[in-house]
This record gives structure tokens, C-alpha cells and sequence, in this order.
């Protein structure tokens, strides 16, 4: 029997964070789409670590438990790197919640209640989380606390509150934090961590769908102007990653770690900042 890791998302900043983390490690991957799951299994057993892809639909808690299971079947799950999700231009308002948001909420629980004494996790929200104004203590009390079943039903969430999927995708990542925070105080019972990494823009297929979506120019205006002056990759998601799932991050549990090449900093206080 081995360790486990189970990857959710089998895109680029996941296969980054495996690569990483996951030498020596069984690594169950799970994706919705099996064929990008298959990819980077391939791409990972070639290189010498040990792959098994499966199809998964990280908005079903069906599917969670079933991916949870099989992992299960190998040894003990004792990593988490949760890298699936759909972004504003690849999915409508309700798809979004429902993957970013609820299936993100109900993953965090369920291996929660099952990794290994000392295990680790991440999952990936995004900067765009923190450019929406600061909701009200009692709205991320109601986001980080609210049973996973009851989530979508918050009058916050209803449709005639979220504007469009940009909007939906803010709340989702920002729910991720709060839930992250909630999940820690649960996973540290267990001597076990978990953190949430919120990247700005990372050259992935995920980015390239919005440099070529409606809010492309918007973007590509972004990493032209943060402080790097570039758009990040996923091997540098993955150096966050590494801290926070090594013994180097063993004080670190409950956070978020802004990685954006400074675009969020841009945003409220330089070239980035809406003009009125
Ligand atoms: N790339 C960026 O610029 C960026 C920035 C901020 C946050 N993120 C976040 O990082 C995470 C990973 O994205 P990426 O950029 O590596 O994208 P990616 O497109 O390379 O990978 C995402 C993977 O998630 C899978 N997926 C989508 N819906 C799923 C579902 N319901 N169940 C299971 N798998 C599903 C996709 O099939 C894909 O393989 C996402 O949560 C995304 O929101 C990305």
C-alpha cells in the first residue's frame, strides 16, 4: 500500500502541483473530461510516478465519494490538491456554482472526514476573488459555514443576486477561502492541513478560453500591467503549492496565498484600478 494523492482537475496547474508533491505517491486523478485526466497520467507515468485516471464530475457528491473510494482502495489518502474548476467564459451562472463553489465545499468535507493523521491539501480559488468588494461578516460566516447541502439555496447565491458568471466565479473563490478557513479547525483534529492558493492569470487552456472570451482584452490589459508584467505558469503555482503541503509549511493551515504577479495590488492602488 501506498500514500495517496488525489488530484481533482487534470489540467495544468493540477499536473504541476502533482509533479511537485506526488514522487513516491499513488495519484488518483479524477476529471470530468476522462481524456485530459488519461493526458496527464500518461504524460506523469512516463515520467515515473504512479497515475491512475478516472472520470469524476466534481459537482456531484456522488461522483466525489466515488473517486474518494477508489483512491482508497491504494492506502491511505494523505494529499489533496483539489485543481478542477470551470472559469466565467467556459460556463453559465449555475454551472459554476455548482462546480467552483458546492462541488469545491463538499470535496473539502469528505476528505476531510478521511485523511490520513498529518495529510495535506490544497485547492486553487483565484484573484479574482479579491477584487469584489468585502462581503458582510455574517454573509462569510453564512459562505464558510452553511452545510454543503444548503449552499445553493443561500438568498446570496439566488439568481437575482449573482450579475453574470464573472460574478458567480468571485463568489465561488471567494466561498473557497471561507470554506478553507472553516475545514481547517475540522482537518486540524486530524493533525492535518489544508490551504487554498489563489493564482491571477496562469497560461493554462482554462486562461487561453479567456484570453479568446468576451473579456479578453480585459485580461491580456491585466498581466500587461501588474507589476510582473507577464501572465504567471503553473510550475510557479506550484512552488506555493510546495510550501504549503511540506513540513516548511507546518505552521500554515487555513490560508490563502495570493499569487498574481502583484495584478490585485494594481488593481486597487495602481495602472490596474477602474477608472470612474
Ligand atoms: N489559469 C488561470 O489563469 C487561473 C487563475 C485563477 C484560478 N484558476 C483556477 O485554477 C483551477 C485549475 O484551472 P487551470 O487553469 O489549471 O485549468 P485547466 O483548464 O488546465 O484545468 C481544469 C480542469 O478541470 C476540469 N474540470 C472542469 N469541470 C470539472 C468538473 N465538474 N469535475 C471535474 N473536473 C472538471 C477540466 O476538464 C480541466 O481538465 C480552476 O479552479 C481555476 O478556476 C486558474
Amino acid at each position: 500500500m501506498k500514500d495517496v494523492m488525489i488530484l481533482t482537475g487534470a489540467g495544468q496547474i493540477g499536473m504541476a502541483i502533482a509533479r511537485r508533491m506526488g514522487y513516491g505517491m499513488k495519484i488518483v486523478v479524477g476529471d470530468k473530461k476522462l481524456e485530459n485526466a488519461q493526458a496527464i497520467a500518461k504524460i506523469m507515468n512516463d515520467a515515473g510516478f504512479d497515475v491512475v485516471p478516472m472520470e469524476m464530475d466534481l459537482s456531484s457528491r456522488e461522483s466525489i465519494m466515488s473517486l474518494i473510494a477508489e483512491a482508497q482502495k491504494y492506502g491511505e489518502i494523505s494529499m489533496l490538491v483539489n485543481a478542477a474548476g470551470v472559469s466565467p467564459s467556459q460556463a453559465p451562472i449555475e454551472a459554476i456554482l455548482k462546480v467552483d463553489l458546492y462541488g469545491t465545499a463538499v470535496l473539502l468535507e469528505e476528505v476531510g472526514k478521511v485523511i490520513k493523521e498529518g495529510g495535506v491539501g490544497v485547492t486553487i480559488s483565484s484573484q479574482s476573488g479579491w477584487r469584489m468588494p468585502a462581503l458582510t461578516a455574517e454573509e462569510d460566516e453564512l459562505l464558510a459555514t452553511t452545510p454543503t447541502e444548503k449552499l445553493l439555496k443561500l438568498p446570496l447565491l439566488q439568481p437575482e443576486k449573482i450579475r453574470d458568471t464573472l460574478h458567480a466565479y468571485q463568489m465561488a473563490k471567494r466561498c473557497n477561502e471561507k470554506r478553507v478557513m472553516a475545514e481547517a479547525v475540522k482537518w486540524g483534529k486530524r493533525g492535518a492541513r489544508i490551504n487554498d492558493i489563489a493564482p491571477g492569470i496562469i497560461v493554462t487552456p482554462l486562461a487561453i478560453d479567456e484570453f479568446n472570451g468576451p473579456r479578453g482584452d480585459f485580461y491580456k490589459n491585466m498581466f500587461a500591467n501588474c507589476p510582473a508584467g507577464r501572465p504567471g505558469t503553473a510550475d510557479e503555482v506550484a512552488n506555493v503549492a510546495e510550501l504549503l503541503m511540506s513540513d516548511k509549511g507546518a505552521f500554515i493551515t487555513g490560508s490563502t496565498v495570493l499569487i498574481d504577479g502583484g495584478a490585485t495590488s494594481s488593481y486597487f492602488y495602481g495602472p490596474l484600478k477602474p477608472q470612474k
